[in-house]
């Protein structure tokens, strides 16, 4: 009998490539790829592995009780890994419901199914909720986030994010039920999607538009390859003890104006551009509101006790990505249709 893993969110930009990295590397789990296809989710993502027979993917919104349930009577999972979100801290601040019906409904709904199914025996069961850094809110010029950092959180998206931690360690609490949770920084590669600075701006300057830079542009990430998140996602899941919670990070922070400036320069030189050709495309705008200064990650607990560390340096990495759009211009063309222009012109009206 193959042990049978949900991965929540499969279709999007992280969860496609955990569930790339469990298809292949465990043919004896079966994992089942649950995705509502929003926006964000689209099953050219993992077209590579869709007739892996160690594979399924159903179609379920997670804030549909019943569906849920039903989708638990028919797999009965030992694993849970849940990826499935409102990610766009730009859309939370004009759509805060959404947010909250996904990101904490939504969770509550497959921990509550989880319970029901595992009926208090916790062998062998594990719940990963994977979440971000964005829930400790908002560092100054110094320090970093620990595993220990009192939750502060200042936008809807990770307000939601903040409250789903809250209510799988509950469930941990209350209930005694194996769950982890991770809490990773901004990640970057191929098929993220062009509403994130990076994918956006790849997009923009393959397009000659202006690159929208809000505020100052000192606003700071740290960035991490989403294939390294992947990698931690696995050793968590795998080795983590129950109850535990790990940060992940690339120890790599760039303000946005530098990043930004360094991608025009790698996308000159691959595009034939003459040097400083894509820059001038930089255009600041008006800044998000409740903008973080600078988030950064402590990931010592992680390579301590998992072994786990970036394995992709930010120079590959990012060539890596590049090299993927330009190699992937259908897949671009295909997302930023219809509905992403109509987002995209209310978002940045003003440049
Ligand atoms: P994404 O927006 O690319 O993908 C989200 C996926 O969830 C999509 O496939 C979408 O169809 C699916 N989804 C959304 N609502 C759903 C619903 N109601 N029911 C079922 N499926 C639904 O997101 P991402 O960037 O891949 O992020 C994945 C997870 O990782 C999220 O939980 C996010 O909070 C977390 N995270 C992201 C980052 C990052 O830098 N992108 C960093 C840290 C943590
Ligand atoms: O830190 C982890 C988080 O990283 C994840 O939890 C989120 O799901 C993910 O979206 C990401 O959030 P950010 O808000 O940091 O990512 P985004 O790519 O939207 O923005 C990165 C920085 O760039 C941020 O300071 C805002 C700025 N920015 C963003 C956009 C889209 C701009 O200056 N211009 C833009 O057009």
């Amino acid at each position: 009998m193959k042990k049978t893993i949900l991965i929540t969110g499969g279709a999007g930009f992280i969860g496609s490539h955990v569930v790339r990295r469990f298809v292949t590397n465990y043919p004896n789990y079966h994992i089942v790829n649950v995705d509502a296809l929003t926006y964000a989710g689209n099953l050219e993502n993992i077209k590579d592995i869709e007739n892996k027979e160690n594979y399924s993917f159903e179609k379920v919104d997670i804030t549909d009780l019943s569906a849920v349930q039903t989708l638990f009577d028919k797999y009965k999972p030992e694993g849970i890994i849940h990826l499935a979100a409102e990610s766009h801290v730009d859309r939370s601040i004009s759509n805060p419901l959404e947010f909250v019906m996904t990101n904490v409904i939504g969770t509550v709904n497959l921990l509550n199914a989880a319970k029901t199914i595992w009926n208090g025996n916790y062998e062998g069961k594990r719940f990963h909720h994977i979440s971000t850094d964005e829930v400790y809110g908002a560092l100054g010029d110094t320090g970093f986030f620990t595993e220990t950092t009192k939750y502060d959180p200042h936008s809807p998206y990770s307000a939601s994010k903040a409250s789903s931690d809250h209510f799988v360690r509950a469930y941990g609490d209350t209930y005694g039920m194996p769950v982890v949770i991770t809490n990773c920084s901004n990640n970057y590669g191929p098929n993220h999607f062009p509403e994130k600075l990076i994918p956006l701006c790849i997009h923009n300057i393959i397009n000659n538009k202006p690159l929208p830079i809000y505020g100052d542009g000192k606003y700071t990430r740290d960035w991490l390859f989403v294939v390294d998140h992947a990698r931690a996602i696995d050793d968590v899941y795998h080795k983590a003890a129950n109850h535990a919670t790990y940060n992940i990070g690339g120890f790599n922070e760039w303000q946005n104006i530098d990043l930004v400036k360094e991608l025009c320069k790698q996308m000159d030189e691959k595009l034939g551009r003459a040097e400083g050709t894509s820059a001038q495309l930089i255009t600041f705008v008006k800044d998000r509101p409740g903008h973080d200064l600078r988030y950064a990650i402590d990931a010592t607990k992680i390579k301590e006790e998992l072994g786990w560390e970036p394995s992709v340096t930010f120079e590959q990495g990012l060539a890596i990505t590049i090299d993927w759009y330009l190699n992937n211009q259908e897949w671009l063309d295909n997302v930023t249709n219809g509905d992403y222009q109509k987002y995209y012109e209310k978002q940045y009206s003003l440049v």
